[in-house]
């Protein structure tokens, strides 16, 4: 008897056995290079129910929708010429366009709204998977609602364990923050609905317009239906989180130990059982690839209060800050 969810390598029979379960309609948590995902088939309206199930997900929250090919993005989506664009520059990889949806993806993936969010991933073993099941996966990060996303195997068995039975998995994820989201509707007026390791700068330079920021989070409004997920308080832990626009190591030092405290970069002479960093020296990169595992870590030691430092600079800094602002929301 397997013991469920079963943690799986990604070999030619796990994967065929895998795509197999998607297209008839099981749901199986998935690799990719920003979060894991919870995948079902996007085409079938009753698996992908199972998913707001499983997450305790708001049937108000719309799903992404992942693609092998541009031919599977015409069919979920009216592509237009700006679509086309970043998805020549940026896909696969960490970006979701947000376009009219066609009538084949059934309303509870777009949560009734005209509109379907689609990205094309990168990470290899997802792709091998969504060019076996042959047909749109949609999945949404692999966590109960609110929580803070996953970014290894092992984050999805902990928060989903008892409500999934398949994690494929393929090893820490590579960006560790969830997909920049674009609103492409009207492709003159592209807005960005959720900062990601594509930023907006990259944006306006492949496309020669302008791109609207992201709202600040506790601004964002949930009845605009703009982005429901733009939840002012979403990706939190369960310990309070402070943040902070500089960390100073003396306070740090003297603090009690009761409360821990992450730095961006590790702080020279200071340690102890609540000091933590997100990258030694203190790179971008390394630490979006870290912070939700920090997060986690953190939250499972059961201090009364977590301070954490801001990153600073544009680009990638503006996606952390987000998620922490976040997690930090009341
Ligand atoms: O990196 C990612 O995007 C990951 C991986 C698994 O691909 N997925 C992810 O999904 O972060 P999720 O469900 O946690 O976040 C999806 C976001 C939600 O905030 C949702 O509101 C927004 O996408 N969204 C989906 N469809 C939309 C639509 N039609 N219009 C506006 N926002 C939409
Ligand atoms: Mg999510």
């Amino acid at each position: 008897m397997p013991v469920f969810p079963r943690l799986l390598r990604g070999t030619p029979a796990t994967l065929a056995r895998l795509a197999r379960q998607l297209r008839a309609g099981e749901l199986v948590a998935v690799p990719t290079e920003t979060v894991y995902g919870l995948a079902a088939n996007a085409l079938d309206a009753r698996a992908c129910r199972k998913i707001f199930t499983a997450k305790g997900r708001p049937a108000d929250d719309p799903l992404i929708v992942h693609i092998h090919s541009l031919a599977q993005l015409s069919q979920v989506a009216e592509v237009n010429a700006a679509a086309l664009k970043l998805a020549k520059k940026f896909w696969p990889g960490p970006l979701t366009l947000v376009l009219p949806k066609k009538a084949v993806v059934p309303d509870v993936v777009s949560a009734g709204l005209p509109s379907v969010a689609v990205r094309m991933p990168s990470h290899p073993l997802f792709r091998k998977l969504l060019k076996l099941a042959g047909v749109p996966l949609a999945a949404p990060s692999a966590n109960p609602f609110g929580y803070v996303s996953p970014t290894s195997a092992e984050h999805v068995r902990a928060g989903l364990g008892k409500k999934i039975r398949d994690i494929l998995d393929g090893g820490p994820c590579a960006i560790g923050l969830e997909s920049t989201i674009v609103d492409l509707r009207d492709p003159r007026r592209p807005r960005l609905l959720r900062p990601g390791a594509v930023t907006r700068v990259e944006l306006e330079r492949a496309l020669g317009v302008s791109v609207k920021s992201a709202p600040t989070p506790g601004r964002a409004r949930r009845g605009a239906q703009l982005a429901p997920g733009l939840l002012a308080r979403h990706y939190s832990p369960r310990t309070r989180v402070t943040l902070h626009a500089q960390l100073s190591p003396s306070a740090a030092g003297r603090s009690s130990p009761r409360e821990a405290w992450i730095f961006l970069a590790k702080p020279a002479d200071l340690a102890g059982k609540n000091i933590f960093w997100l990258d030694a020296r203190g790179n971008l990169r390394g630490a979006a690839r870290r912070l939700f595992a920090t997060l986690r870590r953190v939250d499972a030691l059961g201090f009364d209060r977590i301070h954490v430092e801001l990153a600073r600079g544009e680009g990638l800094a503006d996606a952390i800050n987000d998620r922490l602002r976040r997690a930090a929301a009341k």
